[in-house]
């Protein structure tokens, strides 16, 4: 499936950094360390502040100038298919997070090749990287209580 406008990304990613903002909520009620919550309560905090400049952008209605076509988008390649079961424990929880954080720099990376104004370019950048650290500061956990475990 693809995006039929600007507007259907927009409204794609904002549901996206919703989701992302409570799973991490979840995430931080059940972990055990200090230093894991912290960091999940961050993301969540960050994710949250996504949506607000995302939510900012449409409101400033961004012209559909302002952005090459983005019809050829696929939807799928940005989703991460859902194997959430019960028996998922903290550290698959942090990998599922994990992948769908890549997705996240996926899609704002693709929204920045795509942007037609610097500014606009310079924001989809900035969200990119942001997901980027995401992805890494949850692999740095995941490896710690991988350690821990052994
Ligand atoms: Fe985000
Ligand atoms: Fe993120």
């Amino acid at each position: 499936m693809k995006f039929g406008s600007l507007k259907g990304v927009m409204d794609f990613a904002i549901q996206r950094e919703e989701e992302a903002a409570k799973s991490y909520g979840k995430l931080c009620r059940i972990a055990e360390d200090e230093a894991a919550k912290k960091l999940l309560a961050d993301l969540q905090q960050e994710e949250k502040n996504h949506k607000r400049i995302l939510q900012g952008l449409t409101k400033a209605k961004v012209r559909a100038s302002a952005t090459k076509d983005v019809k050829d988008l696929m939807i799928s390649d940005y989703l991460v298919e859902e194997p959430l079961t019960p028996e998922m424990n903290f550290q698959d929880l942090l990998i599922f997070a994990a992948k769908k954080e890549k997705k996240a720099v996926a899609l704002y990376s693709d929204l920045a090749k795509k942007s037609m104004t610097k500014e606009q370019k310079a924001l989809f950048e900035f969200l990119a990287k942001q997901e980027k650290t995401h992805k890494l500061r949850l692999e740095l956990e995941y490896e710690k209580h991988v350690l821990l475990e052994d």
